[in-house]
């Protein structure tokens, strides 16, 4: 077997066996296919495709290029994952949830690269949270107090981290194989033995059609099953960023405030639906009723923010920012953003807000940049609301006062208007398994 065989096979529309896959796999990790040869084999794969059972083989070689986490021993993992957003904190009011319904909460997230942001950035806006700590602590932490939330400091998945980047520079990101292939090999190398999936939809998601979604959905929970790890995917609208901010210590700000009981409805939506399957893989609750009445008496109670706390406080953080938000420092601008005329909401442009934040420096166009946290975008208005002339519909946190004037012209630019009523628009699009 060479890599001119297997690049022939997948040109001429061939489907590549087991062990073609295993040895590119293996043979791209350690230098001898050359990123050309792995570009050209990409290239034939993104406008041939693979079936799932090449998928699945693709998945695993990529699981298993790295260390395999085991976590059997803290319990039934039921990890969760989002295929990206814009204002996305979900994670960091879920896994508190999670947690003080007595599910392990072992979480490794990313940072946020391009338009979307990463759950780490956001923990690192809380002072002295340490989502460095290596495995040992991340397995005692959990066994401890049932939750943690680290970065990735494993070398999981290397292949994937090989072919992503490669994938970035040859326009070959947005293929449904490959997407599900990357996704699945980093929740099975991170030891999951089940896992619940937000399949973002919209505007400000790598799927922009509920057909995409769809397809990109049944992919992952083929692998799911052909790999023994159940799977189920919750379709969510990405239209319009996820609760009203965007912005690392925005978004903690407003994850506290949930936290307290205070969510907005999309927000609500999705934990409730992502909880309630959570719940349904963890073997606590067949019934979506009584999950989620569960899950709200965990957040009216207080114990999930009480789990949050805890979380903080045992990786490092400093509480008292959860117990007073306002200490959270805060941008040296805070410009408001008014709507030139009477008019419904229609639609956003979703992904240039997330670059908006990110041109404020929330978020990195380059693995290397580094990250401001007090800055980003406060949302007041979304799809389906009305607006009047001279209202504020939003705010821009910026540190740079032209960059901030700047935004504010973007931030309206994004927003299409109607004279007409506009009908909100449905979160929980639906749950596939
Ligand atoms: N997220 C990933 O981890 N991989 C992809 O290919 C796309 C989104």
């Amino acid at each position: 077997m060479n890599i001119l065989e297997i690049i022939a096979n997948k040109r001429d529309g061939l489907k590549l066996s087991k062990e073609e896959i295993n040895y590119f796999i293996e043979n791209y990790t350690n230098g001898k296919v050359t990123d050309y040869q792995a570009a050209a084999l990409v290239m034939a794969i993104y406008i041939n495709g693979m079936d799932y059972e090449e998928t699945t083989n693709l998945t695993l070689a990529m699981a298993n290029s790295g260390e395999v986490l085991d976590l059997s021993d803290l319990g039934l993992v039921v990890d969760k994952h989002s295929t990206g957003g814009i204002g996305d904190k979900i994670t960091l009011i879920l896994m508190p949830v999670i947690a003080s319904i007595g599910i392990p909460a072992a979480k490794m997230s990313g940072r946020g690269l391009g338009f979307t942001g990463g759950t780490i950035d956001k923990l690192e806006s809380i002072p002295g949270y340490d989502t460095g700590i290596n495995i040992e602590k991340f397995r005692e932490n959990v066994k401890k107090i049932g939750i943690s939330l680290m970065g990735q400091t494993l070398d999981l998945a290397p292949a994937d981290k090989k072919l992503y980047a490669l994938r970035d520079t040859i326009s070959c990101v947005d293929n449904i194989p490959l997407i599900a292939s990357s996704i699945m090999s980093k929740k099975i190398a991170a030891g999951a033995e089940k896992i619940v999936l937000e399949v973002t939809v919209g505007s400000g998601a790598f799927m922009k059609t509920i057909e995409d979604a769809r397809k990109l959905s049944e992919t992952m929970i083929s692998i799911g099953k052909l790999a023994d790890k159940e799977t189920i995917c919750v379709l969510t609208n990405m239209n319009e960023p996820i609760g009203y901010s965007v912005g690392n210590s925005l978004e903690v700000k407003e994850a506290i405030e949930a936290l307290n009981g205070n969510m907005q409805d999309d927000v609500k939506d999705i934990i409730l639906e992502l909880g309630s399957n959570m719940m349904k893989l963890a073997g606590k609750g067949d019934n979506d009723e009584d999950n989620k009445k569960i899950i709200m008496e965990k957040i009216n109670s207080g114990e999930a923010l009480n789990k949050f706390k805890e979380l903080v406080q045992n990786q490092g953080g400093d509480v008292s920012y959860i117990d007073y938000p306002d200490k959270f420092e805060k941008a040296k601008y805070i410009m408001p953003v008014i709507a030139e005329k009477n008019a419904y909401v229609k639609g956003m442009d979703n992904e240039e807000i997330g670059y908006i934040s990110c041109s404020l420096g929330a978020g990195r166009m380059r693995k290397e940049d580094t990250i401001n946290n007090r800055v980003g975008i406060t949302i007041n208005k979304k799809i389906g609301d009305k607006v009047e002339k001279g209202e504020i519909i939003g705010y821009i946190h910026a540190d740079d006062e032209l960059k901030g004037a700047l935004a504010i012209k973007k931030l309206l630019n994004c927003y299409t208007w109607s004279d007409e009523f506009v009908e909100k628009e449905r979160t929980v699009i639906e749950i596939i398994k």
